[in-house]
């Protein structure tokens, strides 16, 4: 592809930036979209944020995500965030505002769609489920937020540290009453053994703490076969090692894993349509997370 004067540009900003699989995964839709594009990672150092942002307006640079640390820390310097990221405290894809009067980037948040979508792919569904999340992070956060969002029975927000996760659990409840105020329970991650007193195998369980990534992936978050003997299926929010140490202890007890990397497809899939109002198809979706198997794995 030859870049010219009418190339639409986009981009990702974070820190570090060095790993990141988003150009390989844009590049691939844009191909098969025949889309004039190119996108480019930027390092945005510490301090830099604002003026990066101001910047890339300035560039007419069209569209970008944001990855660590700026999910968070971007939404002041936005001109408008989308209700469910302002509520989820995370902003991943910027599009450029239209308005006339408006100088900047609107945010949004495609992490949990993706989620949504790759667990849909796996013939998940979070409707009217007892669903269990491990972290109360961001991603915990987002997650307890999508999940409270597609008509779970029921969430059990867990953390090592239990006030941040009643923190959260207060914040989504109140962000979406009409599910009641008891959609979420907040609880420490040590009292997980109230939970075990039902049947086997009866919990969603989203795994969204830090723990069993590589390098350290002989760490899982929890470690006793009675919690892991009440999963049915398990989500690990991480996607290197292909398996983590928490996957293996789902599988082992009767359990069904998956990892997150058709999550990190998806987001992709959907900011690029969110973008530039053209549907990845299967084939291309398949195609890219063949290759970015490839390239984490081998
Ligand atoms: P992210 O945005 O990826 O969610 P984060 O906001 O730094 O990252 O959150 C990391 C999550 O992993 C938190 O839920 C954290 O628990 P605390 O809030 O108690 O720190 C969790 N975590 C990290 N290391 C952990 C460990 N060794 N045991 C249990 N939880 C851990």
């Amino acid at each position: 592809m030859e870049i010219n004067g009418k190339t639409k540009i986009y981009g990702i900003i974070g820190n570090p930036i060095e790993h990141t699989l988003s150009p390989l995964m844009h590049g691939m839709f844009a191909d098969a979209a025949g889309l004039d594009m190119v996108y480019v990672p930027f390092h945005v150092a510490d301090g830099q944020l604002e003026a990066a942002l101001r910047g890339a307006y300035g560039l007419n640079i069209c569209g970008m995500n944001v990855t660590v640390p700026y999910k968070n820390a971007v939404i002041p310097y936005l001109t408008e965030v989308d209700q469910r990221a302002a509520a989820a405290g995370a902003v991943n894809t910027l599009v450029r505002d239209a308005r006339e009067d408006r100088e900047g980037f609107i945010g949004y948040n495609t992490d949990m769609n993706g989620l949504w979508r790759a667990m849909k792919e796996e013939g998940i569904s979070l409707e009217g489920k007892e669903v269990i999340i491990l972290g109360a992070g961001g991603a915990g956060r987002a997650a307890a937020f999508l999940c409270a969002n597609s008509g779970v029975k029921k969430v059990y927000l867990l953390n090592r540290d239990a006030a941040k996760a009643e923190e959260v659990a207060a914040k989504v409840n109140e962000t979406l009453s009409r599910y009641g105020k008891d959609c979420v329970s907040a609880m420490a991650l040590a009292a997980y053994p109230k939970l075990l007193t039902g049947a086997a195998h009866r919990y969603i369980v989203i795994q969204c703490t830090s723990v069993g990534l590589t390098p350290k992936a002989e760490a899982a978050v929890l470690e006793d076969g009675d919690f892991y003997r009440s999963v049915k299926f398990a989500y690990d929010l991480i996607y290197t090692p292909w398996e983590t140490k928490f996957m293996k202890l789902v599988t082992a007890n009767g359990g069904t894993a998956f990892n997150g990397l058709k999550m990190l497809l998806y987001q992709g899939v959907d900011a690029f349509e969110c973008w530039t109002g053209t549907k990845v198809g299967k084939e291309t979706a398949d195609k890219v997370y063949q290759k970015l198997k490839e390239r984490l794995y081998v």
